[in-house]
Order: C-alpha cells, then sequence, then structure tokens
C-alpha cells in the first residue's frame, strides 16, 4: 500500500467530514504529539512513557517500509487535513501468521462520534488481503468505551490475564478479544 492512499470520507456523527487514508511522512508531528498527549492524558493504553521526534521518525520510518511492503495495515483518520487517530493490524508470526493484532487509538476531542467504528470497519475491510483471517486484540477491563466499540463490532470476549495491567500503582485485567472474519463474512 502507497503512503496517503486515501480509502474513503465519511460524516461523523458531529457534523465534521473524516476522510480514511494510509499513513504518510507529513503525519510525523502530528503523531508525535498524539502519542504524548495520550501519555499525559494516562489513557488506557499500554505506553506509559513520551516519546521523541528521533525515536518517533524511527518508528514511522518502520510503518511506512512495512505498509508499502504489505507486512501491516495501517489506516488514519483525518479531520480538516490533520492527523486525529490511527488503526494498526500486523500478523502474529509463523503458525499464527493468519492472525492479526489491532491496535487503535484516537485524538481527544475526537472520540464517542463514530470515529473507531469506521476506523475498524475500514481495518477489517483490508485485513484479509494480508491473509489475516482472525482479528485479536487487548482491552483494559477499565476501558468501558473501548470493550463497548469491540462488543459493538462482533468481538468476543476470549480470554482474561487478571492483573495483566498496571497502570499508576494499581492492578488492571488484561481483556483478549477476538473476531474471526471469515465467520462474520459468511
Ligand atoms: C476507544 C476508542 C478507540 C473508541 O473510538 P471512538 O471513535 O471513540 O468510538 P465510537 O464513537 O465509534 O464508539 C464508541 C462507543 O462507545 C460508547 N461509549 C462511550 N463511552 C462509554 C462508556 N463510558 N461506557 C460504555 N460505552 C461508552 C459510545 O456511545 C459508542 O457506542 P455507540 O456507537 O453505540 O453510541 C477511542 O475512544 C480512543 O482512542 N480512546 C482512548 C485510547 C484508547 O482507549 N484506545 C484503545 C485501547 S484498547
Amino acid at each position: 500500500m502507497k503512503p496517503g492512499t486515501i480509502f474513503r470520507k465519511f460524516q461523523a456523527r458531529d457534523g465534521r467530514m473524516v476522510t480514511l487514508r494510509a499513513p504518510q511522512w507529513s503525519d510525523l508531528d502530528d503523531m508525535l504529539d498524539f502519542i504524548n498527549s495520550l501519555v499525559d492524558e494516562g489513557a488506557d493504553i499500554l505506553v506509559d512513557t513520551k516519546t521523541t521526534r528521533e525515536k518517533e521518525v524511527d518508528w514511522l520510518a518502520r510503518k511506512l517500509s512495512s505498509l508499502e511492503n504489505e507486512r501491516i495495515v495501517a489506516v488514519v483518520a483525518e479531520v480538516d487535513g490533520s492527523f486525529v487517530g490511527l488503526v494498526e493490524v500486523g500478523p502474529k508470526m509463523g503458525r499464527s501468521r493468519h492472525v492479526g493484532v489491532l491496535g487503535i487509538s484516537l485524538k481527544d476531542g475526537y472520540r464517542d462520534v463514530g470515529i473507531g467504528t469506521e476506523l475498524m470497519r475500514e481495518a477489517e475491510n483490508q485485513a484479509p488481503r494480508l491473509g489475516i483471517e482472525i482479528i485479536a486484540l487487548d482491552v483494559f477491563a477499565s476501558n468501558a468505551r473501548g470493550r463497548r466499540l469491540y462488543e459493538k463490532m462482533g468481538y468476543r470476549v476470549v480470554g482474561r490475564i487478571p492483573r495483566g495491567i498496571l497502570k499508576e500503582g494499581e492492578y488492571i485485567d488484561d481483556i483478549i478479544l477476538t473476531k474471526d472474519l471469515k465467520k462474520h463474512n459468511s
């Protein structure tokens, strides 16, 4: 997939127009602000330390190379010309290569208007191109919005790692959900 490829546009529930496209180099500074703002707000994600521009350059270079070589699916949501969120699916290795692991996050101020739902839909449409048949993801037990989104999209809880997350001194269960794309499409 070529960086910047546009997939589709839609109107979010608050009326804003959203473009779904592949990531591109010019997302670098927005992505850096984004990950650091998620850390600052204490979002329910695994990353807990802010990153530097240098590290973000390496990270994005690897992402774009994986994207161009069809090793991952990555979809950016853009509003008014700026990056507002990202979903990614990458296959596991070897005999689990038909299982893709999904991660998604949106900037504060762009949540709860259906953008996450459309990002997930787009990722699910594209994942089979990489041979992915099942999507797996983890969510913090405390993340009610994330859980609602995944369950609404047809993901089912298949496991739980009790106390699998340690956030600000408190243990939280790590919930594992999956969706079999073949079953949902047949
Ligand atoms: C989780 C996240 C990706 C969801 O994306 P989103 O665009 O906000 O999701 P949507 O608007 O498409 O759907 C969210 C659903 O949760 C519901 N919801 C919101 N807050 C809720 C709560 N506290 N309890 C239950 N449901 C809730 C919304 O009403 C909506 O359901 P609906 O469409 O039936 O009304 C986004 O909010 C986000 O990035 N959060 C911060 C980072 C994060 O948690 N990332 C995921 C890590 S697993």
